[in-house]
Parts: structure tokens; sequence; C-alpha cells
């Protein structure tokens, strides 16, 4: 009786993976964009406290800094871990995971940007 090997899985392996594009394009253009990043304000409207976002800073790493929690995980803007209710102001959005209409009420805190002087939102 001759043995089964199991220990190479029966799938056809591609070298490039064409899925895995939308993703890299996604990290090039914010790649691209931290080069132009400004610094801004966030407000948060439940505390009325502000927070300065420098050049460079992800909102989620200024609210950590401030002692403020949020939640974060991918810090790649592909999970939707750190996404929150955007009240005012407009958006930078460097996320993969928020459609159209979503980005008009909610950012990503690890990724996404403020194209105004400052941001509002529900935190
Ligand atoms: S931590 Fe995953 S999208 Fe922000």
């Amino acid at each position: 009786m001759k043995a089964a090997c199991f220990c190479v899985p029966a799938i056809n392996w591609r070298a490039d993976p064409g899925h895995k594009e939308p993703f890299r394009a996604a990290r090039m253009a914010r790649v691209e964009n931290t080069m132009s990043d400004q610094a801004f304000d966030v407000v948060l409207a439940r505390s009325g406290r502000t927070v300065h976002v420098s050049a460079g800073q992800s909102i989620a790493n200024a609210l950590l800094d401030a002692g403020i929690d949020v939640a974060v995980a991918c810090e790649e803007g592909m999970c939707g871990a750190c996404v929150v209710p955007l009240l005012a102001g407009e958006a930078d959005h460097r996320d993969t995971v928020l459609g159209d209409d979503e980005q008009q009420r909610a950012i990503a805190l690890c990724c996404s940007r403020a194209r105004t002087p400052s941001l509002t939102l529900d935190l």
C-alpha cells in the first residue's frame, strides 16, 4: 500500500496574487500623502477637549499620547477597529474599509487625516 503525503497542500499557488493590489495601492497612496501631511486639531465633542495632531503623527497616536483610550488593531486602515463617528470637518480618508457614504460620517483614526484645520469626533 502506498502512503499518502499530506505535507504540501494541493492548491494552485500563484506567485503574484492579484487580490493584494488594492491594499498595496492604498498603502503607496498613504506613503505619498505622508510627504504633505499637515498638523491639525481634533475636537472631542463629548468632553470638549482639543488634541493637536502633529505632521506625521496619526490621530490614534495623538489621542493615546493625550491619555485617551482608542481601539487600534492593524494600524494600516484595513480592519476598521479604529473607526469613529466624524461630526464636523473634512477628512482625508486613507483607509480601505469605509465606503463612500460611510466616509461622510466616520473616520479611521489610525491612518486618515484632515483637509480642514480641525475635525470634530464623537468621542
Ligand atoms: S486600526 Fe485597523 S483600520 Fe485603523
